[in-house]
């Protein structure tokens, strides 16, 4: 008998949802992105989102069963998003989630975002990997996990400060590109040398992993403007080497992100990588964490680019594993911002 999960994301500025048979088949996937209503002020503006949220959240829904071929008289759970992320956001697909189930008795279960995004890499898969090596990099997270099962994610190493795709976002605005800014810094990269402009790749002094990306944004603003603090930074038409820039940013995020991960699989003995979260769509990051893990024997296992970034597929495809797994939530699932 097969299990169909209706999955609802509403974090941060995706509305989505998806439907998803068995943890694994994903029969739509239907995301609203708020993008070009937060372009205007380079970020996630939270009142804004939770408002545009609210609009979107039925109309998304009802397009996801439909793609689907089905309605909520055959859906046997939902999944719904309850944390982490922007409080007025996440009440929107959790009220949303309890208002379906409620009346039709349909089992709920509460999802972390981020537990979701790791089992994207692998749910496209004919076979689940774990024990694997997760890393997680996106807009607001850049951490490695052991990860043991769907459920069992335990936290090795995390940023010290800026998220990989905090950073792109914000040399994307140095460099006068639109929000969000990392597709824009990878199209502006490949016509770019990597090793034209010389910036810091941070590494880790001790065994334990990390990162730091601040250090690398402010290596980019001081290469545009100058050494003068007072100076402000020029008009992004005149900086000569803006492609260079760029390509030479990436290089430095990407050849962060791969020395920690390698070290890190063979560290802790870990025989695959899972990548997760919207960086994981990096073309860069892709081939060069592939190849070179390869070369060590390892295996990346990234999610098709459509399922990196946020989308509710990925939601109700946990969802299932915490159905299997015995865990159903009721009505008093709350949402919490971490
Ligand atoms: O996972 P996600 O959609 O949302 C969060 O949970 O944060 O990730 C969004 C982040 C943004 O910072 C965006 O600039 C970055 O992922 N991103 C990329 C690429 N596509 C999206 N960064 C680098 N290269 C890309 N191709
Ligand atoms: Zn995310």
């Amino acid at each position: 008998m097969s299990v169909l999960v209706l999955g609802i994301e509403s974090s941060c500025d995706e509305t989505a949802a998806a439907v998803v048979r068995d943890g694994r088949e994903i029969l739509s996937s239907v995301v609203h992105s708020q993008a070009s209503i937060h372009a205007t002020y380079g970020g996630v503006v939270p009142e804004i989102a939770g408002r545009s949220h609210l609009a979107q959240i039925l109309p998304v829904i009802d397009a996801a069963l439909e793609k689907a071929g089905t309605n909520l008289d055959h859906v046997d759970c939902i999944a719904v998003t309850t944390r982490p992320g922007l409080i007025g956001s996440l009440l929107v697909g959790l009220s949303a989630a309890k208002a379906l189930a409620w009346p039709r008795g349909i089992p709920l279960v509460g999802v972390h975002h981020i537990e979701a995004h790791v089992y994207a890499a692998t749910m496209e898969r004919a076979e689940l990997a774990y024990p694997s090596l997760a890393l997680v990099v996106s807009g607001g997270h850049t951490a490695l996990y052991r990860a043991r099962s769907p459920l069992e994610l335990e936290l090795l190493g995390t940023t010290r400060d800026d998220a990989a795709g905090e950073a792109f976002d914000k040399v994307a605005f140095l460099l006068g590109l639109g929000y969000p800014g990392g597709p824009a810094v990878s199209k502006l990269a490949e016509g770019g040398n990597p090793r034209a402009v010389r910036l810091p790749s941070y590494r880790s002094r001790e065994e334990a992993p990390s990162f730091s990306f601040s250090g690398l944004k402010t290596a980019v603003l001081y290469h545009v403007r100058g050494q003068d603090a007072r100076k402000p930074a020029p008009p992004p038409e005149e900086i000569p080497d803006r492609a260079d820039v760029a390509a030479s940013f990436e290089q430095a995020v990407v050849d962060a992100l791969v020395e920690e991960c390698l070290r890190t699989a063979k560290r802790e003995g870990l025989p695959r990588i899972l990548v997760a979260g919207g960086v994981a769509c990096n073309r860069r990051l892709r081939l060069e964490l592939s190849r070179r893990a390869s070369a060590e024997g390892l295996e990346a296992i990234f999610p098709s680019p459509a399922y990196c970034t946020d989308n509710a597929a990925m939601i109700a495809g946990l969802g299932f594993q915490i159905l299997s797994a015995g865990r159903a939530d009721g009505l008093t699932l709350d949402a919490a911002p971490r």
